[in-house]
């Protein structure tokens, strides 16, 4: 069984990032700049969008934060989208879901100035992967395909069973895994909450992508021998004896799955970091795009 290391090679990414931006700074270039936009104080969402300025820092980028509060009306959202749109020194934004019940997210994505959409969540993005044009990849997506081909894992002719069709991970890594490429060209099956007997068609996968956010999902009995394990799965489980008051878990059952496994994502560390690393990746192809313009 091979682990595959997210944490490393997120780091690598970040590394290789970091030199790109030195060689920018070098020849005297503007550096890319990113900007977060979170509404209200979920803690998951501090977590992350904390986690990518950090990341921004590290690496040499220029970040902004922008933290409005829960109560902020969707007309003022909207407001600072256009502002981030227009402004010429942000080179990409993220606008960090989910949003307050009170603000309509498909309004908000829809409002995103695609060239800036380093999430890739805007129609425009989407549809263009799709087609296999030029876009920007949703960044969890990204990060699986990413991890794959680093480990050379071969993916072309196999069987993929993606568990979950969110917008954000299970659609698009279904649309990725099939597109022709050496670390694609799979067979892909979705499935979700109304298919029938999961079991019957994880036992055919040599792929499995969880992405359902079930804690202990995915147990022994419903993998192969050999089969390739991805777990996007990133649930907190309340744990007083911890400092933090909770653990984080995946939806796989890794003690048992992990030993019939050929290779395993762990959870932390498995597609967590690549994630902030791809989304990094799209903040420095978004600089490049806009340099070429
Ligand atoms: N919420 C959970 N994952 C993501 C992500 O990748 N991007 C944004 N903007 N929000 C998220």
């Amino acid at each position: 069984m091979t682990l595959l290391n997210g944490k490393e090679i997120a780091n690598q990414i970040k590394d290789e990032i970091a030199a790109e931006v030195g060689e920018m700074k070098i020849r005297g270039e503007k550096v890319p700049h990113l900007a977060a936009v979170l509404v209200g104080n979920d803690g998951a969402s501090l977590t992350y969008v904390g986690s990518k300025v950090r990341s921004c820092k590290r690496i040499g980028f220029e970040s902004t934060l922008k933290h409005l509060p829960e109560d902020t009306t969707e007309e003022d959202l909207l407001k600072l989208v256009s502002e981030l749109n227009a402004d010429p020194d942000i080179d990409g934004y993220i606008v960090q879901l989910p949003l307050p019940k009170h603000i309509d997210e498909e309004k908000v994505l829809l409002a995103v100035d695609p060239e800036k959409d380093v999430d890739g969540f805007h129609p425009t993005n989407f549809g263009k992967m799709a087609l296999d044009m030029q876009s920007f990849i949703p960044a969890t997506p990204f990060g699986i395909m990413e991890l794959l081909k680093r480990y050379k894992v071969e993916v072309e002719g196999k069987h993929a069973v993606v568990i979950g069709r969110s917008h954000i991970v299970g659609r698009p890594i279904s649309i990725l895994l099939s597109q022709k490429g050496k670390y694609s060209n799979a067979t892909v099956t979705l499935t979700h909450s109304r298919t029938k007997d999961i079991k019957a068609l994880t036992l055919q996968a040599d792929i499995i992508v969880s992405a359902l956010g079930v804690p202990g999902f995915l147990t022994a009995d419903m993998v192969r021998e050999g089969a390739v394990i991805i777990d996007v799965g990133i649930t907190r489980v309340p744990d007083a004896s911890k400092e933090r008051g909770y653990y984080i878990t995946g939806d796989v059952d890794f003690e048992a799955v992990s030993k019939k496994a050929s290779y395993i994502t762990p959870v932390p560390g498995g597609v967590g970091p690549m994630t902030i690393a791809m989304l990094l990746q799209n903040t420095l192809l978004a600089r490049k795009r806009r340099t070429r313009e």
